[in-house]
This record gives C-alpha cells, sequence and structure tokens, in this order.
C-alpha cells in the first residue's frame, strides 16, 4: 500500500488537505493523526472492518480497547449512555486537552471497537489540524497510539512512518507532539472514580474537580499473570528492550550517585540534562532537566525508541518524582522496565569541599570528620586508580602510549613530559580522568553506606562532581595567609609559594562555582575549628530542613 502524506499547519487555510485526509476515514481506511499526546492510527470508530484493519496493522491484541476522538464535548451524547454531569465539568475544564474518559458505550458503538466492553474511552484532542479533520469527516475516530504493538508511542510524524510506511493509507504531520506520553485516562462509571492511566493531565488536577481518585492497581505494580487490569492495555508492556532495564527512583542527586555506582561499561543511560557529562562514553539519552517535567514527558518516548538501534547490554533510568507529569514519566520508564525499580538512598548528604592551596580545606574536612562523615579525597583515590583500575589504564595507555612503568605504576615524567605546555594533551588527561574518577567515587560512597560524605576536590566542578553533591562549599582565603600557610607546610620559598597561588584558579572562580563559602582566616588554629564546626554544623541543619 502507498501511504499518502500530508503536512498540514493551518487547517482553515488548507481545508482542501483536511478534506482529502477526512475522505480516507470516511471510506474507512486508516490515517495516522497528530495530536497533543503522541500520534493516534485512526479509523472511524463506528465501522468495524476499518476497526479490525486498526488491529491488524497494529498487531495490536483484539481485547485492548480503543479511545473515540471526538472534536468537541457536544459529541458526547452520540456514543455514550447515562453520561454523568461530571464528565461534562470536566470536559468543560480539560477539554481539548489529553484527557480520556471512560463511560458507559451507546449501543451505535461497535464492540470491536471497546475490546467486547460495554464502556469507551472519550476523547477530545488538543489539536486543531486533528479536530478539523474529525469534524470534516462527521465520525467519531477510533485510534490507538501510532506505534507497532509493543513498541513505543510515536511522538513525531517521522517515528509513524517508521513503524506505519505502507501498512495504512495516510499519514497527517501536525508536527511533533507537544506533550509526549498519552491521555490520563479516569474511569467514571465507578465510584470513587478510578485513574487507569497518568497521562499528560496531571492527578492533581482531576483531584481538584472530582475530589476522590482512586488509582488502579495496574498503575503502580506489574500485573500477575492471568489478573485483569480495568485497563486492558496496561497488562501489556509498553516497550520491551532487548537489554533489561532498571529505574532508579530518588532525589535527582542520589538516583544520579547510585546510576553511577552500578552502571557497567557499555551500559546505556537515561538521565536528566545535569548529569549527562558525567557519563560521557556511555550512550546516554537526556531525558531534559530534572525540574523540567514537561521536557521529560516530550522525550521520554524518544529516549525509549534510541535503545532499539543499539547494542547496550543495560539500559539504567533516572526517574522523576511523581508530582504532576512526574507521575506518568515514571509509570511509562517503569512499564519499559518490567516494574524493575531501585529506590536510591536519600537519607545520605555529600558535601563537595573546593579551594586553592593554602585555603585551608583540612580546617573544615577534620570538623566533617568529628560529624562522622566520610572524606575522600580525590586526588588520593585517583593515585590509587592509576595503580588498580583497568579501565582507567587502559584509556591512557590507549591516548598516551606506554605511560606505565614495568612495576606497574604510572610514569608520572615521561606521561608529564608528554602533556607539559600542550592544552589539547592536557584536555584529553582531564577527560579520561574526569570519566572514570567520579564513578569510582559514586561506587565507593555507595558501598561505604556513610550518611554524611565529603568529597575532597580541587577540580570539584571541573571534573563533574559537584553535579553529585548536595552541598558544594568553596575554603577561601586571602593571598597572604595562603602563601603563608603553604612556606610554612611545604618549606619552600615566598616567590614560589606565590607563583603556586597565583597559577591556580582565583577565589572568586572557587565562590562563583560553589553553594557556600568556608572564609578560613582566623587569628588560631582553635578558632578556625571553632567556627568550621559551626559551619558544618549550619549546612547539616539546612540539609534537613530541605
Ligand atoms: O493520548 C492518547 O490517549 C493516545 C492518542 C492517540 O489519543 N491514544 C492512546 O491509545 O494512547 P492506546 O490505544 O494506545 O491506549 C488506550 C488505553 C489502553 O490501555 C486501553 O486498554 C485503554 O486505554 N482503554 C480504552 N478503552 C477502554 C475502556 N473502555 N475501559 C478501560 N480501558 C480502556
Ligand atoms: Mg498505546
Amino acid at each position: 500500500m502507498n501511504t499518502r502524506y500530508f503536512t498540514i499547519t493551518d487547517p482553515a487555510r488548507e481545508s482542501a488537505a483536511v478534506g482529502q485526509a477526512a475522505e480516507i476515514l470516511r471510506r474507512g481506511g486508516l490515517l495516522a493523526i497528530p495530536t497533543e499526546t503522541v500520534y493516534g492510527l485512526g479509523a472511524d470508530g463506528l465501522n468495524e472492518d476499518a476497526v479490525r484493519h486498526i488491529f491488524e496493522a497494529k498487531g495490536r491484541p483484539q481485547d485492548n480497547p480503543l479511545i473515540l476522538h471526538i472534536p468537541d464535548a457536544g459529541w458526547l451524547a452520540r456514543y455514550c449512555k447515562n453520561v454523568p454531569e461530571t464528565a461534562y465539568r470536566l470536559a468543560e475544564r480539560f477539554w481539548p486537552g489529553p484527557l480520556t474518559m471512560i463511560l458507559s458505550k451507546a449501543d451505535c458503538v461497535p464492540l470491536v471497537t471497546t475490546g467486547g466492553l460495554d464502556t469507551v474511552g472519550m476523547r477530545c484532542p488538543d489539536h486543531a489540524v486533528t479536530r478539523a479533520i474529525i469534524a470534516a469527516a462527521g465520525v467519531p475516530v477510533a485510534a490507538p497510539s501510532a506505534n507497532t504493538s509493543g513498541r513505543p508511542s510515536c511522538t513525531s510524524a517521522a517515528h509513524v512512518r517508521e513503524d506505519m510506511d505502507g501498512r495504512i493509507d495516510g499519514v497527517v504531520d501536525g508536527g511533533a507532539c507537544r506533550v509526549g506520553v498519552e491521555s490520563t485516562i479516569i474511569d467514571l462509571t465507578c465510584t470513587p472514580p478510578r485513574l487507569l492511566r497518568p497521562g499528560g493531565l496531571p492527578l492533581e488536577d482531576l483531584r481538584e474537580v472530582l475530589g476522590e481518585v482512586a488509582v488502579d492497581k495496574a498503575v503502580t505494580q506489574p500485573m500477575a499473570a492471568g489478573e485483569k487490569p480495568r485497563a486492558p492495555g496496561m497488562k501489556y508492556r509498553h516497550y520491551a528492550p532487548k537489554a533489561p532495564v532498571t529505574v532508579v527512583t530518588g532525589a535527582p542527586r542520589a538516583s544520579a550517585r547510585r546510576l553511577l555506582a552500578s552502571l557497567g561499561e557499555r551500559d546505556g543511560v537515561i538521565c536528566f540534562d545535569e548529569f549527562a557529562p558525567l557519563f560521557a562514553g556511555q550512550i546516554v539519552h537526556r531525558l531534559g532537566a530534572s525540574g523540567d517535567k514537561l521536557a521529560q514527558s516530550q522525550r521520554v518516548f524518544d529516549a525509549l525508541r534510541t535503545f532499539d538501534e543499539t547494542q547496550v547490554p543495560a539500559i539504567w533510568a533516572q526517574c522523576p518524582d511523581s508530582a504532576g507529569l512526574g507521575f506518568a514519566v515514571g509509570n511509562r520508564l517503569k512499564k519499559a522496565a518490567g516494574f524493575h525499580t531501585e529506590s536510591a538512598d536519600e537519607g545520605v548528604l555529600v558535601l563537595g569541599i573546593t579551594g586553592g592551596t593554602g585555603a585551608g580545606k583540612t580546617t573544615l574536612l577534620r570538623a566533617l570528620e568529628r560529624h562522622g562523615a566520610l572524606v575522600l579525597d580525590c586526588d588520593a583515590v585517583y593515585h590509587e586508580m592509576l595503580r588498580s583500575d583497568a579501565p582507567l589504564r587502559a584509556d591512557l595507555t590507549a591516548a598516551f602510549g606506554e605511560v606505565f612503568a614495568p612495576d606497574g605504576g604510572l610514569d608520572r615524567q615521561k606521561l608529564g613530559k608528554i602533556v607539559f605546555g600542550d592544552d589539547a594533551a592536557l584536555a584529553r588527561l582531564d577527560g579520561i580522568i574526569f570519566r572514570h574518577l567520579p564513578r569510582a567515587l559514586a561506587r565507593r560512597m555507595e558501598a561505604s553506606g556513610a550518611r554524611l560524605i565529603a568529597l575532597d576536590a580541587i577540580k570539584l566542578i571541573e571534573s563533574g562532581l559537584g553535579t553529585l553533591c548536595d552541598v558544594t562549599v568553596a575554603v577561601t582565603a586571602p593571598e597572604e595567609v595562603r602563601v603563608r600557610r603553604i612556606m610554612a607546610r611545604d618549606g619552600i620559598s615566598e616567590d614560589y609559594a606565590r607563583a603556586r597561588v597565583r597559577a591556580q584558579r582565583s577565589e572568586e572562580d572557587f565562590r562563583a562555582d560553589c553553594g557556600a563559602v568556608f572564609e578560613n582566616n582566623y587569628p588560631t588554629p582553635a578558632q578556625a575549628a571553632l567556627a568550621a564546626e559551626e559551619f558544618v554544623d549550619t549546612i547539616i541543619k539546612k540539609s534537613k530542613e530541605d
């Protein structure tokens, strides 16, 4: 079959194309249509043959009912019986929009459409092109998501082409889907109303109108064999990647730490934007910023589709909290994972401590130790890794040749000569270190079970480690103080000490990078220790309040 492609942006001015698309529906053909949630695979919902063709084209089980799409709430009474007043209230408030209501079906709606049920899902999509086509066709449009059964839903016409080209009569390209996850489904035939699928309309919004809303078990748990969820579709896994998926819940930084600690070298990653640099070298799909749930819902299916073309042995995904659109995003991820989830440890406070030589980080680190903190010296960990971390050693050898001495230790002079004065080589070296060090630290943090952890790192921010920290602290002191400290500590001349201080990033840079500053400039060590104590107390107290 030759699939026709329509691009319609303004239905009022492109009425000829709208008419041709509507004609496909009226004739009993299959037409992929854009909606604000995902693309639908539409046919005349009153035409049994046409509806059967939908199931064939999708490879969809016959018992999985379809939603009827209508251009406005005025059509409800044609296809539904005993429409409750709440349905009209919901329509008034949320239609057109990502809400499907389950109602008692009228006799004219065939059982093929409803998978044999005496109820029917009704939805008015928020897409002007599609509403114009339905109105022109004059029939309610039965439309499941336009993906092949078992694949992620289509959020662009290109996805639809991938799955349906040659199998259907037409595709209407109406641009990328604004919401990206399917509609929220609410069953209004029971009391209290029951959420069957979280979707583009947040549950909180529904509760504002309906008061109490029950959440169907199938939304949060896998179905046992033989168990029947109220939305038959919820028992099918909508996407079954070859690789096992693990979804990690918990606060974004905590789940990032868990991912980084657990990840295999070739595993795929679905993460929030701010953590993506930590996973350099892996196949990464960004879900959007951790605070931007609309971006996450727009990208979640794309993320899952990405991995279809790869050979990753496993996929790890960060999961948003379940407020607002996060409920739907998390549900789609968890379904893809067969509800295989881990929850990251949330009660852990990780502090990143940075600052130049002589600024006095040690004072703060000692105070943290007195509070029971596990202090990880990033430089020391790096040196240990140079001996024991095979992937790090392999990357260094691949980039710089045989830089390890016969006894196994790094030949510092040799590496030093290669990178000295060569900015590109130095950047390459940093890139390698920054790829391996954060995951080694994450593994140590996760394995330690410590509730309070301090990372001591001069390059806290450049290495990406800062993004794993709940609080970043710059320790600073005036240049004169630092110079005297270094002279006393390392027994070097003033000129040399000053040169070292000036070779480092400025105090301003450290301050600008960090969430908090500890100004370590006290007349005596005892006073400094006391100030550090108070500083740590305040940070811990504040973190408990948040
Ligand atoms: O956003 C959406 O709802 C998209 C766009 C195209 O409108 N459509 C969509 O359709 O997601 P579909 O078929 O992929 O998912 C519909 C879900 C299925 O899980 C189905 O079992 C459930 O709705 N459903 C449909 N009619 C039902 C009914 N009468 N009772 C219970 N569940 C129903
Ligand atoms: Mg679907």
